[in-house]
């Protein structure tokens, strides 16, 4: 495993420089994301900012931290270790080696995959672009442009992929990444998801713990898959997504913590007008943040996800922890549907058809977690209120629930109930105004706006009042 060259115009471990042709078109590349990093990434100006940049994929001291002007950050291609004996894990191909090519009869398949992953990493550096005006503190603004950086090498390395593996339809498709733009009448991002706005940074939370955490379940089942580049590209972004989900994870603890705190002290649930936000309002941009996050998981059968298993392409969360064949042919799991009568239930599908809910599952037990951490806070503050995930038919609009509509606890409802009702589930525009009242920036250091507890730690041992980011 070569370290990464920091000499050459794009940081790479995957000796980039042995093949000049590739090189050249990533090259060509460059100044295309650049373009669009100017255009429609970060807006707030900036000196530099401290920030992470991987310099190697190895367990220990994988990356490097400094103030760097965030055009010149390093963004580069980084695979994780390559073990040569590794053999597929499930699929009708297991046990045979992994590929170190695409195989011809999986070729549009594999670069779909590829394309859907890669289109979402530049959609959230759009979507977030404008955040860095209403930054609650230093530290958090420096977390915001580390996601966005970092979201901006995953695009990279989708792009190398396409560029390396799929030839011209893969340099066309690795254009297309940069004209497509999240909300774009004309040319908007493929998952729904990622056309919404991020607009304030309760959303910014609420979609790095609930949507970039779709993506950690996403990349976990590409680190599967047989096509081994695909497999050890994945392996490294998890790696720096971690530090996302610990953006998002924190973020709602220190808006719940201060919450909770000005609860106490003034001994009321009425705190909008003390300048926090109320738990009733962050309850509701937990469901929208959560209900639209379940939707990227597509429908709850599908026969291409179970053919991209069989196959090898797309394996399951933690695929050799499972104590199964890895096959599937025999099984089968229970599935969300509605009754013949409209209810809503379950049915029994296929285990191969029925993978999106398996990964669907395994997301929901994870986001349980951060709804327990949250709701330990406000019971160490002594307050009886708890926030809670929506039912699975709550605000759907992909899979069997979305021909309904019901509540968050799961009753259904006829549309002109809905339409009634859904300002005390969904947020109003009168609570996006007033979110948006509170996110004034706070750019001085050591600073912290008032409707956000500070973090209990910094970046990289720094405490809270470092001078993350330098200011233009
Ligand atoms: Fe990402
Ligand atoms: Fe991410």
């Amino acid at each position: 495993m070569t370290e990464a060259d920091y000499q050459e115009k794009i940081p790479n471990n995957v000796d980039l420089h042995e093949d000049r042709r590739l090189q050249r078109a990533l090259e060509s590349w460059q100044p295309n994301f650049l373009n669009w990093w100017e255009s429609m990434g970060p807006t707030l100006p900036t000196e530099d900012v401290y920030l992470r940049t991987a310099v190697n994929v190895g367990r220990e001291g994988w990356a490097h931290f400094g103030h760097v002007a965030m055009r010149d950050y390093r963004w580069g291609i980084f695979l994780a270790e390559r073990d040569r004996d590794r053999q597929i894990g499930f699929g009708q191909h297991m046990g045979e080696p992994a590929w170190q090519q695409v195989p011809g009869e999986y070729r549009a398949e594999l670069q779909r995959l590829i394309v859907i992953q890669g289109d979402t990493e530049p959609a959230s550096v759009e979507q977030q672009r404008n955040l860095g005006a209403t930054a609650p503190s230093l530290y958090d603004l420096r977390n915001l442009f580390q996601v966005n950086v970092e979201e901006g090498r995953h695009l990279w390395a989708m792009v190398y992929l396409l560029h390396a593996y799929f030839g011209r339809q893969g340099r066309e498709e690795a254009e297309e990444l940069l004209h497509r733009n999240s909300g774009s009448a004309e040319a908007p991002r493929i998952l729904g998801a990622f056309n919404e706005e991020t607009p304030d940074w309760l959303s910014f939370f609420m979609f790095t713990y609930f949507t970039d955490r779709d993506g950690k379940y996403q990349l976990g089942t590409l680190k599967e898959s047989a096509f081994d580049p695909l497999s050890r590209t994945c392996e490294f972004m998890l790696k720096e997504e971690a530090h996302h989900m610990m953006v998002g994870t924190t973020g709602v603890d220190r808006v719940v913590e201060r919450t909770a705190q000005v609860m106490v002290e003034n001994e009321t649930d009425d705190v909008a007008a003390l300048g926090v936000i109320p738990l009733p309002v962050i309850q509701k941009y937990l469901n929208f943040h959560y209900s639209v996050s379940l939707d990227l998981f597509g429908s709850e059968t599908s026969t291409n996800v179970a053919n991209y298993y069989t196959a090898g392409l797309k394996g399951r969360w933690l695929e050799e922890r499972r104590r199964d064949d890895h096959k599937l042919t025999d099984d089968s799991i229970m599935v969300d549907s509605l009754t013949p009568d409209g209810e809503i239930g379950q049915t029994e599908v296929s285990a191969l058809t029925g993978l999106n809910t398996d990964l669907r599952r395994e997301y929901v037990a994870d986001c349980e977690g951060g709804v327990k951490r949250w709701n330990r806070i406000l019971a160490d503050a002594g307050l009886p209120q708890r926030l809670r995930l929506p039912h699975s038919a709550f605000n759907r609009k992909v899979g069997a629930f979305s021909a309904i509509e019901a509540t968050p606890e799961g009753e259904i409802l006829n549309a002109s109930e809905w339409e009634q009702s859904r300002g005390q589930w969904l947020p109003t525009d009168t609570d996006k105004t007033f979110v948006r009242s509170l996110m004034r920036p706070v750019h001085e250091r050591g600073k912290i706006a008032a409707w956000i507890a500070p973090p209990r730690q910094g970046i990289n041992g720094k405490p809270f009042d470092y001078d993350y980011v330098h200011l233009s």
